[in-house]
């Protein structure tokens, strides 16, 4: 039986282990709803230019600890909210040897970001060709810097609903069998396929779980009219596919793990003729995952943990990427809790996941 009203579940402080913060009015304006939250997030690094050097990580990691300074000085965050940015790369066919050893040194940098070329927002510069980055994977996997992949072919040829499917096939399994050392996250899962695969897959490899995958089948995207504000990349799928990646996400394997792939867009390039993929989901980056557990009455154990949802959420991404568990722990309650239509965002609006809608938990303070 799902988790009755007002049931309170107390967690380890949760990661968000796939995030992106944006620059600018667009990081002053989201990010203080992940720090109340998470205690530690992976960046992504596709700004515009993207973020290739060890120094520009370092840049954007400056401005992104202004941005919270900024909230706690304004009191949007309390004084006492601690937050770390992990910081990522992101690959093109510049990336050297030298760029990865000299990201793995920095300590702060935790991965290296692959978007095939065109696969997804601001990733025309990525990679074409992998064959060519193996040099670069190779001292990645000597170095022990985990490679983040987009997996996605973008070959236009082939169907967008079968695109991470045929990655897996394609590229994926290749690169795993030469560099059988290399850590690396398959990003933002969304079928049964690549479930399965990750969950047989050595275990080097890894995978991160949207809110929307784990709550949203492809029927979102059209229901009564078609919703802009429920297209992300990859592309939401069938029903199938959802309770497959339900299933990843709550059953025992410890390769999956929370990422909430939270994109903010403003309004108007998603309300657009070729309106841009991303869903905003960091208002709720604990409590939508805490929906999709319940729903499937996977929030408790018979025993009265919450051992598995501790685990996707608060304990398997720190193990695969060879940090601590956080000590702190947050606290939240099962009751209806309205979500504004819009946030305000830098001179525009942002409209989140759920937009005039309930979440159906509430973060605690
Ligand atoms: C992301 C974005 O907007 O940066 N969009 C998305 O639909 N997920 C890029 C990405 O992760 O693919
Ligand atoms: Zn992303």
């Amino acid at each position: 039986m799902p988790a009755p009203a007002n049931t309170r579940v107390t967690i380890p402080r949760p990661d968000d282990w796939h995030l992106h913060l944006r620059d600018g009015s667009a990081l002053n304006a989201v990010v203080a709803d992940t720090a109340r939250r998470f205690a530690r997030a992976i960046v992504m690094p596709n700004l515009k230019p993207p973020v290739t050097t060890v120094e520009q990580a370092a840049q954007y990691r400056d401005r992104i600890e202004a941005a919270l300074a900024q909230r706690i000085a304004d009191g949007t965050l309390s004084a006492n909210a601690s937050f770390t940015p992990l910081m990522t790369l992101y690959l093109t066919p510049a990336t050297t040897p030298a760029i990865v050893r000299e990201a793995k040194a920095s300590g702060f940098i935790y991965g290296i970001k692959l978007y095939p070329a065109g696969a997804t927002t601001n990733s025309e510069a990525g990679v074409n060709s992998l064959d060519a980055m193996h040099p670069v994977f190779e001292t990645m996997e000597r170095e022990g810097l985990v490679l983040q992949i987009h997996g996605e072919v973008t070959n236009p040829d082939v169907d967008v609903f079968d695109r991470e499917a045929e990655f897996i096939e394609r590229q994926l399994i290749p690169i795993v069998q030469r560099f059988p050392g290399l850590r690396i996250v398959l990003e933002h899962i969304t079928t049964k396929d690549a479930a399965d695969y990750v969950a047989s897959a050595p275990n080097t490899i890894a995978s991160t779980i949207t809110p929307q995958h784990l709550l949203m089948n492809r029927n979102a995207l059209f229901t009564g009219g078609i919703r802009p504000h429920h297209y992300c990349l990859p592309v939401l799928k069938r029903e199938v596919h959802r309770q497959a990646l339900l299933r990843a996400a709550t059953g025992d394997s410890p390769k999956f793990f929370i990422g909430t792939d939270s994109a903010p867009h403003a309004r108007h390039t998603k309300e657009n003729a070729c309106g841009c993929a991303g869903i905003y989901s960091s208002h709720g980056g604990i409590e939508f995952y805490a929906e999709a557990f319940d729903s499937v009455d996977r929030l408790t154990e018979p025993d009265g943990t919450t051992r598995r949802f501790e685990d996707f959420m608060s304990r398997n991404g720190p193990a695969f990427y060879q940090l601590p568990v956080n000590t702190e722990t947050v606290t939240i309650e099962k009751t209806e809790t309205p979500v504004p239509a819009a946030f305000t965002f830098g001179d525009d609006e942002l409209v989140p996941l759920r937009a005039g809608e309930n979440l159906g938990w509430r973060l605690l303070p």
